[in-house]
């Protein structure tokens, strides 16, 4: 019973310290920190950021603080986005008028609820040079997926193509924040530019209602429609195509006048396609997509498309130069630009791998079931140089293609 007394005493004699908050609870300053900061060029990425991010609970005054030279000298507001079956709050914010070819730093958050830790970018160079992109799809949550992540952003891309199946949400809508946060570390630096694949279709989980491209549209904030976009960096021109509407008339035409146009343009030097459904491909059960074949392989063809990188299928696969639906090249690794298009299937994102049919077809150059990235380095003279890696960054292929323009 003393010790008990005593022990009472002891503890009414302690000074009174405030207990922390807790990290992660309601009212804890965690909930208006930033987390899952992404970037993707703007219509111009010579002069456009956009930058999205997103807290637990909402802030009052939510902005981007940037600038060149180390200071963060412009703040400027971010607009609220909502869709509704949002885990927390998304911010979005546009940076405009910005210097071709710069590094700018930045962060983002509230000025009482807290900023993210500061990050930087580099706007695409006003003039042609020598530069890398990378690319993959079907990349969910996995360890294989972060894997994936870390080896490009060891790459140091320009940027970074995702060719459609983003998280996987398939419903839940956590998992989003599972896959933006996963991602950060290369999405913070590294402009990802996405379209959508038929897993950003999505449907409740529950009662299946569906709910389309809400989640997507609502956590990227991306060129043009979003869904569909075109961009320019250096001499070449990156044509995002949303191949799960595809068969809507506008994005059709939209897609033929921005070929078109592209090969009106003598700044073009190299015309590249990205989009999630391959037209070509030997997985068990899948193979070429007809309508596919039919809809874009003569767009294709007349326009004289380079490349076209694709997911879906959970492997890598790429075809011999195709014209007029057939290889035109034997080579395995060196080709004249204009001979024929290269489709290159690099659905090996993370999520999970498929296997191939038993017979590997004539057109077909090249198939692995394996996680992989695509690599590809755009010189201002010579070659464009492709190579596909495997997760542990051994050279699945390399192939070039030479310039006539
Ligand atoms: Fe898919």
């Amino acid at each position: 019973m003393r010790t008990l007394r005593a022990l009472a005493c002891a503890l009414l004699m302690l000074p009174l310290v405030p207990l922390p908050a807790r990290a992660d609870g309601p009212g804890s300053a965690s909930d208006t920190t930033p987390t899952q900061l992404r970037i993707a060029f703007g219509e111009d990425p010579r002069h456009t950021m956009r930058v999205v991010w997103q807290t637990r609970t909402a802030v009052d005054a939510p902005v981007v603080e940037y600038g060149a030279g180390g200071k963060l000298s412009v703040r400027i507001p971010a607009r609220r986005v909502s869709y509704p079956y949002e885990t927390g709050a998304i911010w979005e914010a546009t940076l405009t008028a910005l210097q071709p070819g710069m590094v700018y730093g930045y962060r983002v958050g509230d000025p009482v609820g807290g900023f993210s830790e500061a990050a930087s970018f580099r706007t695409a160079p006003d003039k042609p040079e020598d530069f890398t992109f990378t690319a993959f799809g079907d990349q969910g949550s996995t360890p294989a997926a972060r894997q994936n992540m870390t080896n490009v952003l060891n790459d140091a891309p320009a940027f970074h193509l995702l060719v459609g199946d983003l998280s996987y949400a398939n419903g839940v809508h956590s998992r989003w924040d599972d896959y933006l946060k996963l991602n950060e570390p290369l999405t913070r630096g590294v402009p990802f530019m996405a379209v959508p694949g038929n897993h950003e279709n999505e449907k409740l989980l529950v009662t299946k209602q569906p709910i389309g491209y809400a989640a997507y549209l609502a956590r990227y904030a991306l060129p043009g429609e979003e869904s569909y976009y075109v961009f320019d960096y250096g001499a070449a021109r990156f044509v995002g195509v949303d191949t799960v509407n595809l068969r809507q008339r506008e994005q059709q035409e939209w897609l033929e006048e921005t070929l078109a146009d592209a090969r009106r343009d003598r700044r073009v030097k190299w015309l590249i396609v990205f989009q999630h459904y391959p037209l070509y491909g030997s997985t068990r059960g899948r193979g070429d997509n007809g309508d596919l074949i039919k809809m874009q392989q003569p767009l294709f063809d007349r326009y004289k498309v380079d490349l076209v990188i694709c997911g879906h299928d959970h492997v890598y696969e790429r075809q011999y130069p195709m014209r007029g639906g057939k290889a035109v090249s034997p080579s395995l690794t060196d080709y004249t630009q204009g001979i024929g298009t290269l489709y290159v299937i690099v659905g090996g994102g993370g999520i999970s791998l498929y296997d191939f049919a038993p017979r590997k077809p004539v057109d077909c150059a090249i198939r692995e079931r394996t996680y992989c990235r695509l690599r590809v380095r755009v010189p201002v003279e010579g070659p464009l140089v492709a190579e596909a890696l495997r997760l542990d960054g051994s050279l699945i292929e390399k192939f070039e293609i030479r310039p006539v323009r």
